[in-house]
């Protein structure tokens, strides 16, 4: 198998992390990676925002915290949903996994194809960063967040445009252990001849 396909199925979500930062080299080829993907249009109309200030990414995952808080459960609230609102009642609730890197990916909001644009992107970070030996986790609590007044305002400070919204985030960050393996492949591979 040559090493592209081998770091494609080697990669694993990795959520837990070594203090030690990413270099900036390394980042850079991240995020490089990221802006290769290909987009619908050539648009190229996301943006990738990464975090590596300890103190930014403490309050990005304390917005996430507030404003879980604030959101209401109902009878049709997923479980899902009610179970992050629970931890979200620790004061010391982290949601991005102590990583030492986060990137927001944020597309404009009126871009039909800015979601699969997002998502591209964001798998070729992730593969760039497995190739180097750094971990890497879609963390998903800010892109559902993204219309919250709260957020936006973190979304602001982050000079993140006001015509974009969050569809995706990751952190990234060395490995501290080995992931467990891959759950085995559904049955989803359907060849007509
Ligand atoms: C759209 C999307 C959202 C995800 N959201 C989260 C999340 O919020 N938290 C988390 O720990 N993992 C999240 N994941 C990671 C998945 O749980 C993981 O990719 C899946 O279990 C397969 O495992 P693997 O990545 O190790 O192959 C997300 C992945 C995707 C693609």
């Amino acid at each position: 198998m040559n090493k592209v396909l081998e770091n494609i199925i080697s990669r694993r979500s990795i959520r837990n992390f070594r203090d030690e930062q990413i270099s900036e080299e390394e980042l850079n080829t991240i995020l490089l990676a990221g802006s290769y993907a290909p987009n619908g249009m050539g648009m190229q109309s996301w943006r990738f925002t990464a975090v590596q200030n300890s103190e930014a990414i403490g309050k990005v995952n304390e917005a996430i915290r507030q404003t879980l808080l604030s959101v209401p459960v109902i009878a049709e609230t997923h479980p899902y949903i009610v179970s992050l609102i629970e931890k979200a009642k620790d004061e010391n609730a982290n949601f991005l996994y102590y990583a030492p890197t986060f990137i927001i990916v944020s597309n404009l909001k009126n871009n039909g194809n800015a979601m699969p644009d997002s998502a591209l992107a964001i798998g070729n970070m992730m593969l760039a960063a497995h190739s180097l030996g750094i971990g890497s986790c879609w963390v998903n609590q800010l892109p559902g967040l993204t219309h919250m007044p709260f957020i936006r305002e973190l979304l602001t400070e982050l000079d993140i445009p006001q015509d974009h919204i969050v569809y995706g985030s990751i952190v990234l960050g060395y490995p501290a252990g080995e992931p467990k393996s891959a759950d085995p492949r559904k049955d989803v591979i359907h060849i007509i001849r």
